[in-house]
């Protein structure tokens, strides 16, 4: 069903399927034990040195509603993973999974288009597991072993990929509302103040709600407003 591909080194496993979806099967894996140029939100560096997991989704939704929400099952994924090994990860919107307010994994999910149109959504997921120094981060981060979990990459992967095999064909045929309860439950600052950040603009304001789409609702000064994308800054 799915086609997994494993380099010792690439550049970014993302830049990979971007480059090569066209005659790429829908639900390719590419991983990597290293990336050279991995790349995080907002184009900024992702340190990939060996003990990390490092891998990269091919999409081809027949329907998107709303592109975020693959990003958003693949958090939900890794939460559920991490359930599996007894801790309890929570989900900061969109798509960052932290325990004990340190960063286990990010996800940077990217559109391939032409004409136009998406061919392909492309889920990139960095997640810390074997290693022990995660100083170079520009945040508090921590990984799997740090948190007593002994793994490999490869059983890390499996795990979170059957989680989402499984709920991605829910998601694709009737959006987040598939998703809603077990993200929300997950989504650690409902009712917070929070100020979001997107480019240039930072809005403030306490985590309302999330919407039936998956979008933030953000109470500010200026009343509701909808976030479809950002960074919590909390
Ligand atoms: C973030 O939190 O900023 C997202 C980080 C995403 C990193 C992963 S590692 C695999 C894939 N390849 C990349 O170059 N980036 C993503």
């Amino acid at each position: 069903m799915e086609r997994l591909l494993h380099f010792k080194e690439l550049d970014s496993t993302n830049l990979y399927l971007k480059t090569h979806h066209a005659k790429l099967p829908e639900k390719t894996i590419v991983t990597a034990d290293q990336q050279t140029a991995g790349r995080g939100r907002d184009n900024r560096e992702w340190v990939s040195r060996p003990g990390g997991l490092y891998f990269s989704v091919l999409l081809k939704p027949s329907k998107i509603d709303f592109s975020p929400n693959f990003t958003q099952l693949m958090a939900l994924c890794v939460c559920y993973a991490a359930e599996t090994w007894g801790l309890s990860p929570v989900l900061k919107w969109p798509n960052d999974v932290l325990i004990n307010n340190q960063k286990l994994c990010g996800i940077l999910s990217e559109a391939v288009a032409a004409h136009n149109q998406v061919q392909a959504l492309v889920l990139g997921v960095g997640l810390n597991v074997a290693q022990e120094d995660l100083s170079h981060v520009g945040q508090p981060a921590v990984s799997l072993k740090n948190l007593r979990v002994e793994l490999t990459p490869q059983e890390v992967l499996q795990t979170i990929l059957d989680f989402f095999w499984r709920d991605y064909p829910a998601l694709e045929k009737h959006g987040f509302e598939t998703i809603r309860n077990a993200y929300k439950k997950r989504f650690a600052f409902l009712g917070k103040e929070i100020a979001v950040k997107n480019g240039q603009e930072t809005l403030f304001g306490a985590a309302e709600e999330l919407s039936p789409r998956g979008t933030l609702l953000l109470n500010t000064a200026q009343g509701l407003k909808e976030i479809y994308i950002g960074d919590l800054i909390v």
